[in-house]
């Protein structure tokens, strides 16, 4: 008789991920001056949020490797990079909101929020930099390339904010590079790390892109229709500095004259209506022209294009389930 040899997996649970997640970040802390440098980073990475970038790093590499402990440095530094776009978007977004918080440049000030967030930047290489020396020219090559996307991406986030014709396809690039890239890279960190395939760490970088350009949407999504104290951000603030977001994207290819006219008059005459003014107009428009399913319907697309490539990979299916129920929560997020 012939025995199978299974290699057994002691697979963690996206519960007990998040748990070593947040033992990690809590090991991380500036105990240098000037204090009004490091205090801002502290105060962002106390926070929380959702953690999910070096969480799916973590499960990545489990799906591989039972011991994750040589991913420890990349996750750490993945969500700090995360963390330090987030101090610079809100700068360039103007938001005043994050996590229930106000943002650093809200609570500081301006140059806080940038020399701070380049403190971070720094400090999520130095992360990345301690991978162990046999991944590390992998990992720093995937995460330079990444970085600099995602600089790509957020400058035409910027630049749409001034045009009215931008295309759906424009926009789905757009927020490849803003956000799709840097979730994919963090699953293919975790792949390489684990010791995956090629093939396989390529269909998990694939994977988090699908599950990136979803992400996205819903992100859009609650911009508008999401509930402030569980969002965590200012609602409408993507209608207030015209962000070309899919929602926007859509109401001005179906809206008819009136409905036009009607978004047409706050670029117009802006000082003429209160922030929350706008927003009330479009959320009607979009209301009147179902955005909100069509929305809906492109991030379903996404999601099954991700699940296609769980599907493909070599990997015992079972080592996946944890994978596939967070895709699950993350559709489902309301924060
Ligand atoms: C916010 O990311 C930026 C986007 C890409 C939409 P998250 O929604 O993951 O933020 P946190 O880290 O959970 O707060
Ligand atoms: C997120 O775009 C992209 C990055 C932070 C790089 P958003 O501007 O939509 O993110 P939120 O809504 O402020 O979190
Ligand atoms: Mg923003
Ligand atoms: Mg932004
Ligand atoms: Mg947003």
């Amino acid at each position: 008789m012939h025995l199978k040899k299974v290699r057994k997996v002691i697979m963690l649970t996206y519960e007990q991920v998040l748990t070593k997640v947040e033992t990690e970040i809590s090991k991380i802390y500036f105990n240098e001056k000037p204090r009004s440098l490091f205090e801002p980073i502290e105060y962002t990475l106390s926070l929380g949020g959702k953690r999910i970038r070096p969480a799916l790093t973590f499960m990545a590499c489990n799906i591989y490797d039972e011991n994750i402990e040589n991913a420890v440095k990349i996750a750490m530094g993945l969500e700090v990079f995360h963390n330090f776009t987030l101090l610079h978007d809100d700068l360039m977004d103007e938001a005043d909101k994050r996590r229930n918080k106000p943002t650093v440049h809200k609570k500081w000030n301006t140059n806080t929020a940038i020399l701070s967030g380049d403190a971070m930047l720094i400090a999520a290489y130095q992360l990345v930099g301690e991978t162990p020396a046999g991944y590390l020219k992998k990992i720093l090559d995937l995460f330079s390339q990444t970085a600099l996307e995602i600089c790509c991406g957020q400058q035409y986030d910027m630049e749409f904010e001034r045009r009215n014709d931008v295309s759906e396809d424009e926009y789905i690039e757009m927020i490849r590079l803003k956000t799709a890239v840097l979730i994919a890279c963090c699953l293919k960190a975790g792949a390489i790390i684990g010791g995956a395939s090629d093939e396989d760490a390529e269909h998990l970088y694939r994977f988090g892109n699908y599950i990136g350009l979803a992400f996205q949407l819903q992100d859009d999504l609650l911009d508008v229709y999401g509930d402030e104290k569980t969002f965590g951000k200012s609602i409408g603030g993507d209608i207030l500095c015209n962000k070309k977001t899919f929602l926007l994207i859509n109401a001005l290819k179906l809206a008819d004259k009136e409905q036009l006219k009607m978004m047409e008059q706050f670029h117009e005459t802006p000082n003429k209506f209160a922030p929350s003014e706008k927003i009330k107009c479009f959320t009607e428009i979009y209301n009147q022209l179902n955005i909100k399913d069509i929305t809906q319907n492109k991030m379903n697309y996404f999601y099954k294009m991700a699940l296609e490539e769980l599907e493909l990979l070599k990997a015992d299916k079972s080592l996946l389930k944890e994978l596939y129920s967070v895709s699950d929560i993350l559709m489902q997020r309301k924060t």
